[in-house]
């Protein structure tokens, strides 16, 4: 089996935190997105994989390099235009060959893997696969109608007003029977080949399409709460591990790991929390559910249930919570007067500010 990786479409993106990278390469807890999608891959025994690359080739490329290091071979796949999901499979045809092959969205996320789907999918091997979750905005995905006996009846692309809640997840088990759909569709009002029309003439044309319900289903709607949320169930399941420098006035508890190079001065930390290479903590109180990635700097401040995302800074500040901070923000605490505030906040910033 193999897998294909879609990491193309384009850079430009309005969301806060996405738009100065590409939106596989956010980060929960540490990590970007795309790496999960990697790990993934391997955990379900699959290591011939190609990844589909667009205008942020070159970044996607110098993130995974050659795959080694997920313990992957990876072939990259250079599609000119984000022509649709479906398009990336047409071009991914001589990579495929006939093998049955796993397509995953590089910016969506299964928080336990997808290893238990692919073995069922190697037990049933119907022609195709799709994994469904339950969500409160199906008009923002694409939407599945099952039948009475749970059978995939119809796929609607982003309907204006969906018929069930649940959602299409960018996660697709295929045989090499979706070659003859892919070619057999037409562009959508959207201008691209959906591989949801894909599916669609699977069904009609009488193939077997089975589906599964998934939970623990995320990715990147630029949607503050929900980021907040992915990276406070990856935490759950980290391990210890110091490889940092704490001093003897710092009090570490819980589950907390702290990278390489990463420098830690009379502060607690209480984990489940990640805090990232290079990293330096001092005076600080870091809580349960943070994630503090790499050349941050945290002084004097308290800080929990929250992302702070590379070379960042927070100096004075109690307490934040519930915050997500972008690349090379900085927070500080204000004089005593005059009673105002000083802010610079990028595009669609959110700030709650505490009226006195
Ligand atoms: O995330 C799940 C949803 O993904 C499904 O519910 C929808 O049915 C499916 O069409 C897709 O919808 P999106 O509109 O959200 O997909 P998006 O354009 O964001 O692309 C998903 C990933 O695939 C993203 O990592 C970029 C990559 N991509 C996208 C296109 C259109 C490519 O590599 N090439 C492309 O041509």
């Amino acid at each position: 089996m193999k897998g294909l990786v879609l990491s193309g479409g384009s850079g430009t993106r309005l969301r806060p935190f996405t738009h100065t990278s590409p939106k596989q390469l956010v980060p929960v807890a540490n990590k970007p997105v795309l790496f999960y999608v990697l790990d993934s891959l391997r955990e379900a025994g699959i290591t011939d994989v190609g990844i589909v690359v667009g205008d942020t080739a070159a970044e996607i490329e110098k993130a995974v390099g050659d795959g080694s290091r997920f313990g992957l071979e990876v072939t990259y796949l250079q599609q000119e235009k984000p022509l649709g999901l479906a398009h990336a499979v047409l071009l991914a045809r001589e990579f495929l060959g006939d093998s049955d092959f796993v397509m995953y969205l590089g910016d969506n996320f299964i928080v336990d893997g997808i290893r238990p789907l692919v073995e069922e999918f190697g037990r049933n091997r119907p022609d195709a696969q799709i994994l469904l979750t339950r969500v409160s905005d199906p008009s923002s995905f694409g939407v599945a109608e099952l039948d009475d006996d749970g059978r995939v009846v119809r796929l609607v692309e982003k309907p204006e007003f969906p018929k069930s809640d649940l959602a299409v997840v960018g996660v697709y088990l295929f045989t090499s029977v979706v070659h003859d759909a892919v070619r057999a569709i037409r562009p959508s009002a959207r201008g691209e080949l959906e591989i949801t029309d894909a599916v669609q003439h699977l069904v009609d044309q009488g193939s077997t399409v089975h589906s599964t319900l998934v939970s623990g289903y995320w990715k990147d709607t630029g949607n503050v709460p929900d980021m907040l949320e992915v990276n406070r169930q990856v935490l759950e399941g980290i391990e210890t591990s110091v490889d940092g420098d704490v001093d003897d006035a710092s009090e570490i508890v819980g589950r907390v790991s702290i990278a390489e190079g990463a420098r830690v001065r009379r502060s607690r930390i209480v984990g489940p929390t990640v805090i990232g290479p290079r990293a330096v903590v001092e005076d600080t109180y870091i809580g349960p559910f943070t994630s503090v990635a790499e050349d941050c700097r945290i002084t004097g401040s308290e800080i929990e249930f929250s992302i702070v995302l590379a070379d960042a800074s927070i100096d004075g500040v109690h307490r934040i919570q519930a915050s997500l901070i972008g690349r090379k923000a900085e927070v500080a605490a204000a004089g005593e007067a005059p009673k105002s505030h000083r802010l610079v906040l990028g595009d669609h910033s959110s700030v709650r500010i505490r009226i006195q």
